[in-house]
């Protein structure tokens, strides 16, 4: 259980901790091994559910025995001076992060997940926070919550931020879309989070993982704002090492689950990696219709698998299709983020497998964030004008206003690569 109390309380039952030693953040990770080797790293929040009120805070330390571990956060900057901080969390998940023999061939430190829930948040604040971990405390990073009201918001999208298969080797277009990020952050302060279509890494080993996370660190704005991530899963996410470093304290679900980024809008996160049909439709079917009824809001879909892909078989979207699509088309999902085929692609607005400006599904994607690029199948007839497709790295930033959705990928030269809008 979390617990959130006044620093003084904490003082008085013995978790002060001893730690002005030693500070580390969000600097550049350097070479992979120097960036494995680090004894306190990977800082980050993540968002599932509720995020107006809830965030994961996580953090990676080496395998040594710390005395203890804590949150300081508080609304205020408290510039790292932890007495001042109004709350303290020490209500810590930690567990050692699954080794495999390729992980002692390359040679990866062990090391420990350590995962804070922060309850009862406000929304659209910003929070401060240091985490302390034994002699090392980190700089004062901060985030913000999500909004509770309608008000504009901002969402990044983007999927497959895997390496090709050679390790170890700094892995460069991924840190330049992280750059890219972290840019896009300060330029737009109403951005709730990432929204990670999924395939981190090339397997969800954590030599793999491990680096995935020091290069997340450079979605970190200068002066320490946190890009919350919410994740999906994908084909290359299928080890326990994935849950270890998304651990949500309390899930109960196999990662499909409803993130109300506003009163006005919902994400809903799909899994492609286990049945499509059964529990997970049933799912989909009723979370729809509760979404779909009451006040009008936006609804966008993510998941890693495209159903109207651009680059591989389009026969592996047909579960996809036969399944999640006619609730799509039922209940007015309003945009589609999909991944896993290495390119840029926009559809036409789809309904009942025809183009149809009126009643269409538009599905975007399909995964640029630092993977190798695919040339994609320009002659499939949904991605002929007014959809579109190429390649190129990128990242799709959403801007949501009570009128439309105005997407736009944006490549690495921070140049757009392509722009659309969806109305109501
Ligand atoms: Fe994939």
């Amino acid at each position: 259980m979390t617990s959130l109390r006044p620093l003084s309380v904490v003082l008085l039952t013995g978790f002060l901790f001893h730690c002005v030693a030693v500070r580390a953040g969000a600097d550049e990770p350097g070479t992979v091994e120097e960036a494995a080797a680090r004894p306190f790293m990977h800082h980050r929040v993540m968002f599932m559910h509720e995020p107006s009120t809830k965030a994961a805070v996580a953090w990676t330390t080496a395998d040594e025995l710390f005395e203890s571990h804590g949150v300081y956060w508080d609304t205020e900057p408290r510039e790292g001076d932890l007495e001042k901080y109004a709350f303290k969390t020490h209500a810590i998940h930690s567990q050692p992060y699954t080794l495999i023999d390729k992980d002692e061939k390359n040679e990866i430190p062990a090391n420990i997940g350590h995962t804070v829930l922060l309850e009862d948040l406000k929304p659209a604040t910003t929070y401060y926070l240091v985490i302390v971990s034994g002699k090392y405390q980190s700089r004062e990073f901060h985030f913000v919550t999500a909004p509770d009201d309608d008000r504009p918001f901002q969402l990044l999208f983007g999927g497959d931020s895997r390496r090709g298969p050679k390790w170890p080797a700094v892995h460069e277009d991924r840190r330049q879309v992280n750059r890219l990020m972290a840019d896009l952050l300060e330029e737009h302060p109403g951005i709730i989070a990432l929204a990670h279509g999924a395939d981190y890494c090339a397997r969800a080993e954590w030599t793999f993982l491990t680096d995935w996370l020091s290069d997340h660190e450079l979605t970190t704005t200068k002066d320490g704002r946190l890009l919350p991530v919410i994740p999906a899963r994908g084909n290359h996410d299928r080890g326990v090492t994935f849950e270890e470093m998304f651990y949500w304290p309390g899930r109960d679900h196999e990662y499909h689950y409803a993130t109300d980024l506003t009163k006005g809008a919902v994400l809903l996160t799909l899994n492609t990696e286990i049945s499509h049909a059964g529990d997970q439709r049933d799912w989909l079917a009723k979370t729809l219709k509760t979404y779909r009824s009451g006040e009008p809001r936006w609804i966008v879909v993510q998941y890693h698998v495209p159903a109207y892909g651009s680059v591989k078989e389009y026969a592996q979207g047909a579960s996809q299709r036969q399944h999640w699509v006619p609730l799509f088309e039922k209940f007015g999902v309003d945009l589609a983020l999909e991944a896993d085929h290495h390119s840029l692609k926009r559809t036409v607005p789809i309904f009942e497998d025809k183009e149809n400006a009126e009643k269409g599904v538009v599905y975007i994607g399909d995964g640029g964030l630092g993977v190798p690029q695919r040339d994609p199948d320009t002659s499939r007839w949904y991605l002929q004008a007014p959809g579109m497709t190429s390649n190129g790295h990128h990242v799709h930033l959403l801007e949501f206003s009570e009128e439309k959705i105005k997407g736009t990928a944006i490549g690495l030269d921070r140049k757009a690569l392509d722009q659309f809008e969806i109305t109501r």
